[in-house]
C-alpha cells in the first residue's frame, strides 16, 4: 500500500491526435470537497497531496496558507475572520490518474463562489464529522450537488475519536439527505479505539500501525482476510465478533452497491477513516478515483458537448483579481470541457464573438503555480486576463456552444458606496469593475451605467466587509457601505412606458446593473408580491436576464 504515485506522463505512447485526447479524458478526476466547516475539509486535502506525492510531509498546506498571508493583504481577513474566502484548484497525479481537486471555500457567505465551483466539479466528496454527521452547510450543498446530479462519494472522518454509531449514522444520512448509503467500508473498533477498517469491495480487513508523528507521513497498513488467525493479533476476539455480525447485517439489510444509481447521484459509497492520523484515507483515495467518473458530455446550447470531440471548450466558472499583489494580476480560472488546451491558442469568446489569445495559462499544485503548456478535459487552468473575460463566459476554437448551467444567484443585501477621499473616485470605479467581473460583487447605479452613486449588492453581509478591505487595500479606494432599505432585487423587462411608470410607484427603487439593464428594488416583501400580481405588462427575473 505504499508504491509510490507514478508520473503524469502515459506509459504508452497513443497512436494519434484523437487516441490520446480519450486516453487524457479517461485519466481525469475532477471533484470538489462538501463539507461544513470543521469536518476535516482542508486537513483531508493536505492528506490527499501528502498521498498523491504531491506534498512530503502533511502540515505544509497550512504553513504555506500562512506564507500567503504576508504576500497578500486582502486574505488577511480570512486569517483574522478565521475563515476561507478564496478557493483554488490543485492538480496532483495519483496512479496512473491526473486529480484535479476543486477546493471551495467554506464560510457560507460566499457560496455564489462555491456553488460555480461545483459547476466546474464532475463529482464530490461528502465530509461528514462522525459526530456531527449532515449538518447545515454539508445539507445546502449537497442539495446543489443533488440537483446536478452529481455523483457523491462519502468520508466519515474523525473515526479515531468515538463518534455516533455507524449504523445510526447511515440511517439519519439517508433520512437526512434522501440518498442512499452503502457502506464500502466499516470501521474496525479495538479496544483501543479505531484501529482499521474493513473493504468490502475486496473483502479484506486493513489495520493501521499508529504513527508516531501525528500523521505526517503516511500509515502503514496490514491486510488480512477475515478468517485469518493474525487479525486475533490485533483486534479482541469480542470485538472481531461484533465486526463479523455488523459486516453481516449489512449483507442482508445495506444498500447493494449499484453503479449507475452511484452515477446518477441517487446512491453514494461511504467509507470510514481519519484524516488526521490517515487512517483510511489512502484506501479511500484507491476506491474514489476508481469509482468517479472521468469528464463527460456536458450540455450547452448547441447539444451535449463530448469531452472528446477535437474543437477546444471551456467555461470561466471564477475570476480572481490581485493574486499576487505585486502583480496585479487577474486570473480567469476556467474548465476545460472538450479538444485539447495549448498555450498561446486562440479561442474566441461566444458572447462578444472575439477571438482571445489564452497566454501563460497555469495550473496549480499544492498552491504553487505552474506555468503549463497543453491541458485536458477535466482541467482547470488559470489564464492571465486583461479584462475581457467574465463568469459564466464560454470560449471555444469550434462552432458556438454556451455552458449554461453555471449558477447566478440575486443578491439579498444592498448598500451605498460613499468613498472616503472623493479624489480617488476614478480608483473606487475601477475597484468595483473589477470586483463586479469577478463576481464578489454587484454593482449598480441610479442613472444608467454610471453616475454619482453607486450600490452594491451581495448575497452574504461578509461579502460587504471583504470588498470594503480590498477596495482600501487593493484599490486605494477606502470608503464606506452603509446599508439601504431597499432589496429583493427584481431585473424587469417589457415596454419602456410600463417600466416607468412601474419605478415610481412608492416602496420601489430603480437602479441599473453594469451592463445597463433596470433593477427594481422593493420596500418589503408585500410590495414585491404586490407588483408581481400587478405589473401584468413587466416580466420580472431573478437574476439577470
Ligand atoms: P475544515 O477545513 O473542514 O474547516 O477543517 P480542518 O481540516 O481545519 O479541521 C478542523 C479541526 O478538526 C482541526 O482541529 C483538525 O485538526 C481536526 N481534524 C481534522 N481531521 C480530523 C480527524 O480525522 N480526527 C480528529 N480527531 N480531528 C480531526 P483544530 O484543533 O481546530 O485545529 P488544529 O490546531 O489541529 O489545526
Amino acid at each position: 500500500m505504499t508504491d509510490p504515485a507514478p508520473s503524469l506522463a502515459p506509459t504508452t505512447a497513443p497512436a494519434s491526435a484523437e487516441a490520446e485526447l480519450a486516453l487524457q479524458v479517461a485519466r481525469r478526476r475532477t471533484f470538489a470537497i462538501i463539507s461544513h466547516p470543521d469536518a476535516g475539509k482542508t486537513t483531508l486535502t493536505e492528506k490527499l497531496l501528502l498521498y498523491g506525492g504531491a506534498i512530503h510531509l502533511a502540515g505544509s498546506v497550512k504553513a504555506r496558507r500562512a506564507d500567503r498571508h504576508a504576500t497578500s493583504d486582502w486574505m488577511e481577513l480570512e486569517r483574522q475572520r478565521g475563515i476561507s474566502v478564496t478557493s483554488s484548484v490543485l492538480q496532483f497525479p495519483y496512479r496512473g490518474h491526473a486529480v484535479n481537486l476543486l477546493d471551495t471555500p467554506g464560510h457560507q457567505d460566499f457560496s455564489e463562489d462555491t456553488y460555480r465551483t461545483l459547476a466546474a466539479a464532475d463529482s464530490a466528496v461528502m465530509l461528514l464529522d462522525n459526530r456531527k454527521g449532515v449538518e447545515e452547510r454539508t445539507r445546502q450543498l449537497f442539495a446543489v450537488c443533488k440537483r446536478r446530479r452529481t455523483p457523491i462519494v462519502t468520508f466519515v472522518n474523525k473515526c479515531d475519536r468515538a463518534g455516533a454509531d455507524p449504523m445510526t449514522l447511515l440511517g439519519d444520512v439517508e433520512r437526512d439527505l434522501g440518498i442512499a448509503c452503502h457502506a464500502a467500508a466499516w470501521p474496525i473498533n479495538g479496544d483501543t479505539g479505531f484501529i482499521g477498517v474493513y473493504d468490502r469491495r475486496r473483502a479484506r480487513a486493513l489495520i493501521f500501525d499508529r504513527n508516531t508523528d501525528h500523521g505526517a507521513t503516511r500509515a502503514e497498513t496490514h491486510a488480512y482476510a477475515l478468517d485469518d488467525p493474525r487479525l486475533l493479533e490485533h483486534v479482541e476476539p469480542g470485538a472481531l465478533q461484533r465486526l463479523r455480525d455488523e459486516l453481516e447485517l449489512l449483507e442482508g439489510a445495506g444498500h447493494p452497491f449499484d453503479r449507475e444509481a452511484f452515477l446518477a447521484g441517487d446512491l453514494t459509497p461511504v467509507y470510514f477513516g481519519s484524516a488526521l492520523t490517515n487512517f483510511g484515507v489512502e484506501g479511500f483515495l484507491q476506491d474514489f478515483l476508481d469509482l468517479a467518473p472521468a469528464p463527460l458530455a456536458r450540455e450547452s446550447t448547441a447539444g451535449p458537448v463530448d469531452p472528446v470531440q477535437p474543437a477546444f471548450t471551456g467555461f470561466v466558472f471564477k475570476i480572481q483579481a490581485n493574486m499576487d499583489p505585486k502583480h496585479r494580476d487577474r486570473v480567469a480560472f476556467l474548465r476545460i470541457c472538450s479538444g485539447k488546451f495549448e498555450a498561446g491558442m486562440d479561442a474566441r469568446q461566444v458572447r462578444t464573438g472575439k477571438t482571445l489569445r489564452l497566454a501563460a495559462p497555469q495550473q496549480f499544485l499544492a498552491r504553487e503555480r505552474i506555468a503549463i503548456t497543453e491541458a485536458w478535459p477535466g482541467d482547470v487552468i488559470g489564464i492571465m486576463d486583461r479584462g475581457n473575460l467574465r463568469i459564466g463566459d464560454s470560449l471555444t476554437n469550434g462552432p458556438d456552444a454556451v455552458f449554461q448551467d453555471i449558477p447566478r444567484f440575486p443578491p439579498e443585501h444592498f448598500a451605498t458606496v460613499t468613498p472616503a477621499d472623493p479624489l480617488r473616485r476614478k480608483q473606487l470605479d475601477t475597484g468595483l469593475r473589477e470586483l463586479s467581473e469577478e463576481g464578489a460583487a454587484q454593482v449598480f447605479y441610479a442613472e444608467g451605467d454610471t453616475g454619482p452613486a453607486p450600490i452594491v449588492g451581495a448575497v452574504g453581509q461578509l461579502q460587504f466587509d471583504v470588498m470594503v478591505f480590498r477596495l482600501t487595500h487593493e484599490y486605494g479606494a477606502p470608503c464606506r457601505l452603509e446599508p439601504i432599505r431597499y432589496k429583493h432585487p427584481r431585473w424587469v423587462t417589457g415596454p419602456k412606458a410600463a417600466l416607468e411608470r412601474a419605478s415610481q410607484a412608492s416602496g420601489r427603487l430603480r437602479l441599473f446593473d453594469t451592463g445597463g439593464r433596470p433593477v427594481l428594488l422593493f420596500e418589503n416583501e408585500w410590495s414585491l408580491r404586490w407588483a408581481l400580481e400587478n405589473e401584468k405588462e413587466l416580466t420580472f427575473h431573478d437574476v439577470a436576464p
